[in-house]
């Protein structure tokens, strides 16, 4: 699914990222951790191909997407990458809904679709009655699931996400990691997930321990578990069809 070559970082003289190897699988949570200034951001921002490598590349479903032009990369990104950030940088002059719909009518999807999408998505997240809110009107915790259901909402087959609870008060923080767990079990996406938060690392399939540019030794390659996410994809007999589709879309991207 994921697989990370030789990469290599700097910013000036200072080297962020000293070679790091690194292979997830389809349908895998992983969390990575390390002191801050470590280069998690970095790294996460290059997997996400809002940033380049010096050296190196960045396989995704078989794509090096470091030697994508600019322009096919905003659209590799728009359909098969979700972000979410630390602050859930929603729109503040757009709805709930409307900053879920924004991503799907960049990628062209017809308007009507993308309603139903995105009212789906925040049903699914227990939002359904905020749907008309605008940020300033949402509490931390629903803020942050709407970027969520935003970062959803083209099914991409990864979802990256920096510091996701880092603002959220422990209820919150406990739901939202639910919540990744509910979507690859639903949606088969792979997450990879930069924390400093233990008890998010504790239940991920594999936490990347890095440091100084480096990974540790420990975590380099993948387990194998995760591998045949089919399982997974077909336990929910009562899933809706048109997200199944869609789901199975993403995953296939
Ligand atoms: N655009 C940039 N220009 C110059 N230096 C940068 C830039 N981005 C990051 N750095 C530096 O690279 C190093 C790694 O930064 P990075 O944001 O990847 O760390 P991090 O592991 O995410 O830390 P934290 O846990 O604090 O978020 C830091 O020393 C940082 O100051
Ligand atoms: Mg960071």
């Amino acid at each position: 699914m994921i697989e990370i070559k030789g990469i290599r970082k700097s910013f000036g003289s200072l080297e962020v990222l000293k070679g790091i190897d690194l292979t997830i699988s389809k349908g895998e949570v992983v969390s990575i951790v390390g002191p801050s200034g470590a280069g998690k951001t970095t790294l996460l921002q290059i997997i996400g191909t809002l940033d380049k490598p010096d050296t190196g590349s960045v396989y995704i479903d078989g794509i090096d997407v470091t030697r994508l032009s600019q322009r096919k990369l905003s659209d590799f990104r728009n359909r098969n990458i979700g972000f979410v950030f630390q602050f859930h940088q929603l729109l503040p002059e757009f709805t709930a809904l409307e900053n879920i719909i924004i991503p799907a009518y960049i990628a062209g999807t017809p308007k009507k679709a993308a309603r139903q999408r995105a009212e789906e998505l925040l049903q699914f997240m227990g939002l359904s009655d905020r749907a008309h809110h605008k940020p300033a009107e949402l509490s931390g915790g629903e803020k942050q699931r709407v970027a969520v259901a935003r970062a959803l909402v083209n099914s991409p087959a990864v979802i990256l996400a920096d510091e996701p609870s880092g603002s959220l008060d422990s209820k919150n923080k406990a739901e939202l990691h639910q919540l990744f767990f509910d979507l690859r079990a639903q949606y088969g996406q792979t997450f990879v997930i930069v924390t400093h938060d233990e008890g998010l690392a504790n239940i991920t399939d594999r936490t990347i321990h890095m440091r100084d540019g480096l990974l540790e030794l420990s975590t380099l390659g993948s387990t194998g578990e995760g591998d045949d996410i089919t399982d997974v994809l077909h336990t929910g007999d009562e899933q809706d069809e048109s997200l199944e589709s869609q789901s199975e879309a993403g995953v296939r991207a």
